[in-house]
């Protein structure tokens, strides 16, 4: 790691340059919530964090999406492709929670009639704000082909999971995905941890993922140790 020359760090993770077309993402302990308010630093969560990611990337690979993972290297760090992050965060909720159910008034764990695609501006200084499609053509974001590819792989991807997770008793209720250019192709990048999807149990409803520490409601490193468990991973 020390031989590599350092990129970029972020509030989970640090990237290196592992060569002229491939990173070295790095996953820290380091765990924060409610932009920033809350931060902590937990043992083992970069770990964790870095193998679920690598099985799912490699699980969405095997079904046909092209992600940027590459391979998997130690404890805390894969290499993946060097991508030009899309400054937008898709976000894909197949039940009502967190802000969703604070914008509409809508009670926590309502199936949506469809599973939903939306989109936040990837900027952490605005709070990462929610963004419509035009809006973000009117801004020069990206272009129409581009947001309705994001739109087609979420919904592509978000078959996958679910019928990974419908198998395991959990309940995929939300999460965020990244996605990035490479050689003008889009990929899917960043992670698919517990700190970026909400899971319950589908019996008892219980989180099994960082709304344990942003509610302070369990131990993050337990709660995520069993899920990683439960899923074999
Ligand atoms: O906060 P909100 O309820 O909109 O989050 C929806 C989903 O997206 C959650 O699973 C959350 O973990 C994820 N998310 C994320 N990073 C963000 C915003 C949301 O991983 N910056």
């Amino acid at each position: 790691l020390s031989d590599l020359k350092f990129m970029y760090e972020g509030k989970a993770k640090k990237l290196y340059e592992y060569d002229e077309d491939k990173t070295l993402i790095y996953y820290k302990d380091d765990v924060t919530a409610n932009n920033g308010e809350m931060k902590d630093n937990m043992k083992g969560k970069g770990n964790i964090n870095k193998k679920f990611s690598v099985y799912f990337f490699k699980m969405l690979e095997e079904k046909g999406i092209e992600t940027h993972f590459v391979e998997d290297v130690d404890e805390n760090s894969f290499i993946a492709e060097k991508v030009d992050i899309i400054p937008l965060e898709v976000i894909v909720r197949n039940y009502a929670a967190g802000s969703f159910c604070r914008r509409y008034g809508v009670e926590k764990g309502m199936k949506l009639e469809f599973p939903l695609v939306e989109f936040s501006l990837k900027d952490d200084t605005l709070g990462d704000p929610m963004i419509s499609k035009d809006a973000a053509l009117a801004i020069k974001l990206t272009d129409e082909k581009t947001i309705n590819y994001l739109k087609d792989q979420a919904l592509k991807i978000n078959k996958i999971l679910n019928n990974y997770f419908l198998e395991k008793n959990i309940i995929l209720v939300d999460y965020k995905l990244e996605f990035g250019i490479k050689n003008g192709k889009i990929i899917l990048a960043d992670e698919i941890s517990p700190d970026t999807c909400r899971f319950w149990d589908s019996k008892t409803k219980e989180s099994l993922d960082k709304d344990v520490y942003r509610e302070s409601k369990g131990n993050l490193v337990d709660t995520y140790s069993s899920l990683t468990r439960r899923l074999g991973l």
